[in-house]
């Protein structure tokens, strides 16, 4: 299979709001692709168009081969999406509820059944099938969700946020059943907020903002993007966070006060880290760790979009990143 999605200048307005302005995308066959952007980039608006959901004003938009403006059946019947907000029955059991997805899809009873066995078995809910779905937990539900996706076995699937609102334990037993699904062939658009998620899942990544692709490439390479190294500097007080943040070099000098962390881009490693030694060591502050490291893809995600943040809290992670000024 060559491209199994191809996007290019996509345009889409809500009255005079500008969703997406001339988005650009290309997905190879068998690879997860990763759609990463903060609130409002235009994230589902793009899945949605994808999934034929929703019609775009201009550009040209290609599932599978097909376009989806005039080959919508097509794109169709080859395509699982699995929104923000699924939909699954709270009262039926996991398997009951797979069967009948299986039944809205035209599949046989027999069919339906042992499609929702094999997918109940796959994503590690075979004990739990006959559990009401309201006393899942959230991990499960996802995995329910995205067994329902499956149903159809199609060549494309959309996961939109699949993560969103998960503990690190439910994030992880999801991102486990998405991996499993790569090596099936199945090509996988996903969104998401999390930059984590992103470099974990995606073999490459397309960072939207404000409608548009603003960088794209792996997770590598965006990294290597925004430059090389970076210092650390952890220190024992946080009230002198401030106070260190002017003596580490240049001015893109980032702040996590959580972790009582100031980190900023380096050229030179080694001069850099001598320069901070003596500086932080001249002006009496205390550091309890002192590192050089490649930069996180957040780092990446800020520097790209202009440093604006995204988050508007939803993600709980509770690691706000400031850059100062
Ligand atoms: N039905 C709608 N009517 C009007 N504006 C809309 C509609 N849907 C989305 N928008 C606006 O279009 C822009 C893109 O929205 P979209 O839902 O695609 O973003 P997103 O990247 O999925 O964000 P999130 O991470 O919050 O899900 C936003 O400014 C949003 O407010
Ligand atoms: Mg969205």
């Amino acid at each position: 299979m060559t491209d199994a999605i191809v996007v290019e200048g996509a345009r889409k307005r809500y009255g005079d709001k500008q969703a997406l302005d001339g988005l650009g995308l290309v997905v190879g066959g068998g690879t997860v692709h990763g759609l990463l952007g903060p609130n409002g980039a235009g994230k589902t608006t793009t899945v949605r168009i994808l999934a034929t959901l929703l019609r775009h004003d201009e550009g040209l938009v290609r599932v599978a081969g097909f376009d989806v403006r005039t080959h919508a059946a097509d794109v169709r019947r080859r395509i699982g999406l699995l929104g923000q907000h699924a939909a699954v029955d709270e009262e039926l059991g996991g398997r009951q509820n797979l069967e009948m997805f299986g039944r809205l899809h035209h599949l046989g009873a027999r069919r339906a059944g042992a499609r929702a066995d094999e997918l109940l078995e796959r994503f590690g809910l075979a004990d739990t099938g006959r559990k009401p779905v309201k006393r899942y937990s959230g991990g499960m539900r996802r995995r329910l969700d995205l067994a329902a996706s499956l149903i159809t076995e199609p060549a494309v699937l959309f996961l939109d946020e699949p993560t969103t609102g998960l503990d690190p334990r439910g994030r992880g037993e999801v991102w486990e059943s998405v991996r499993s699904l790569v090596g099936g062939g199945t090509t996988v658009l996903l969104t998401t907020q999390y930059l984590e998620e992103a470099d974990q899942l995606a073999d490459r990544i397309s960072v939207v903002d404000r409608g548009r692709v603003v960088a794209d490439g792996t997770a590598d390479e965006l990294k290597a993007r925004v430059g090389g190294d970076r210092i650390d500097v952890v220190l024992r007080d946080a009230r002198r966070l401030d106070e260190a943040t002017k003596l580490l070099p240049g001015s893109e000098v980032s702040v996590d006060r959580d972790r009582r962390r100031v980190s900023a881009p380096v050229t030179d490693r080694m001069a850099a880290l001598a320069e901070t030694v003596r500086a932080l060591e001249a002006a009496g502050i205390e550091a309890e760790d002192i590192a050089l490291r490649r930069p996180t893809l957040d780092e990446v995600f800020l520097h790209l979009t202009g440093g604006r943040d995204g988050h508007d809290g939803r993600d709980g992670r509770g690691q706000a990143t400031e850059v100062a000024a």
